[in-house]
């Protein structure tokens, strides 16, 4: 099912909100709170949604694995054909537990060790995206010693600015810690063409996320093909261009970026300079496939404030807290003509910087009833931790009317393991 016949993730039908054919109340009470579920019919329908759009210029979609590195939500992506976009060596763990094929990894992030390095040698992944100079003397090193050729592209950072919803999140200009300097990177592959141990494959760019308008795309991929044409003519062989991710989604207000017409932009471009697109989209594959399922503890109101404390906050959710991110909040049972009050959702952590919704507009909350956090299917659990001795919540996979567990609560057990 495709997303043209699925308009909405996580309907209300007769006054209760479904994840596939199953009532969220159901899972709640069955799997307890805070709880993250997942639609897999959703996430199915957003890579048929790229495979389609991209098809033109043999795409390989490569799955940002930090938005959501659940294994059998991984193992699920490679059975529709999806390869890894990977940050570090436990995420390279992640994807081959998974089975991801190593020849559609690829592998960026500012500061690789030496140790990830060798272990993405070993599992032969497609490339390494590189992110500076140092880098790529490091891989050049560490591949001559094994006696191995490590394939590459070098990230290079365009100097475009995107529009993203906070300066967290935008990556493609010059005062952020991201990419290969525009004006080095010719040199950079020019060093790299003496070396035996290295093979310069590709190019890569990505420019941030959550981001809603291709033109940024477009400007970013006209500087980077000026590039592209420079270096063919230097014998520099390149096969695939990585456009990165950032493929902004709509958190219940606001526009979706158009993926068809971004797409109709990017693939005659790439297809013209004779290239292989790759793509890294994260959030947009699962971000509203999931929903973060939290239970209303208490309901206080303290002067002009009604606060609603639930069960789950900023150590299982933190893009509020972290970068203003919004998450559309309903009850997941029967509004029963409730009005709308506005109040702010806070967790149990002491930070009063814990927070899901600040003076958000809300059916009258009651206490003991469950909330629906909606779009949390990406860098909700990915980027959870147990900071005041909170246990990490279960997560759920639905698929129509099939229910798995892909990931058990946390235990108290688990706290303290590993520890001496
Ligand atoms: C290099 C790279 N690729 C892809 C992504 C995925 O971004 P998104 O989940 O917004 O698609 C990120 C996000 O930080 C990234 O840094």
């Amino acid at each position: 099912m495709g997303p043209s016949v699925l308009t909405r993730s996580f309907p209300r039908v007769d006054g209760r909100v479904l994840c596939g054919e199953v009532p969220l109340e159901d899972l709640a009470d069955q799997f307890g709170t805070p709880l993250f579920v997942y639609d897999l019919a959703w996430i199915r329908g957003r890579v048929a949604a790229f495979d389609d759009a991209f098809a033109g210029a043999d795409p390989l979609v490569a799955y940002s694995v930090k938005a959501n590195g659940n294994l059998t939500l991984l193992r699920e992506l490679e059975a529709v054909g999806c390869g890894a976009d990977i940050t570090s060596g436990g995420e390279l763990f992640r994807a081959r537990s998974a089975e991801i094929d190593p020849s559609k990894i690829v592998f960026a992030g500012v500061g690789k060790s030496e140790d990830e390095i060798a272990y993405a040698l070993d599992e032969r992944i497609y490339a390494f995206n590189v992110e500076s100079r140092s880098e790529l003397e490091r891989i050049e090193r560490v591949a001559s010693e094994r006696g191995e050729t490590a394939r590459f592209g070098i990230r290079v950072n365009p100097n475009v600015l995107a529009t993203t919803p906070h300066k967290y999140t935008a990556t493609g200009h010059s005062d952020t810690k991201f990419g290969v300097p525009w004006e080095e990177t010719r040199a950079l592959y020019r060093w790299a063409l003496d070396r035996p141990a290295l093979s310069p494959i590709g190019i890569d760019v990505h420019i941030g996320s959550q981001i809603v308008d291709p033109d940024p795309y477009v400007r970013a991929l006209d500087r980077v093909l000026t590039v592209v044409a420079d270096l063919r003519t230097e014998g520099v062989p390149l096969e695939y261009l990585d456009i990165g991710g950032g493929f902004g989604i709509s958190y219940g207000h606001g526009p979706a970026l158009d993926i068809v017409a971004l797409a109709s932009e990017i693939v005659p471009r790439v297809v013209d300079a004779g290239l292989r697109l790759v793509l890294e989209p994260g959030r947009s594959l699962v971000g509203e496939a999931g929903v973060f399922l939290t239970r209303v503890q208490y309901v206080k109101v303290g002067g002009p404030k009604t606060f609603v404390i639930v069960d789950g906050g900023m150590s299982e959710l933190i893009r509020p807290s972290h970068y203003g991110g919004y998450h559309a909040i309903e009850p997941a049972g029967p509004i029963d003509g409730r009005q709308a009050i506005v109040v702010d959702v806070v967790g149990p952590v002491c930070e009063t910087g814990d927070f899901l919704a600040l003076d958000r507009s809300i059916p009258e909350p009651r206490e003991g009833e469950l909330l629906a956090v909606h779009t949390s299917g990406a860098y909700g659990f990915s980027m959870a931790s147990n900071y005041n001795g909170r246990l990490r919540p279960a997560e759920v996979l639905v698929d129509g009317a099939d229910v798995r567990v892909v990931r058990r609560r946390e235990t108290y057990q688990d706290l303290i393991r590993g520890e001496v």
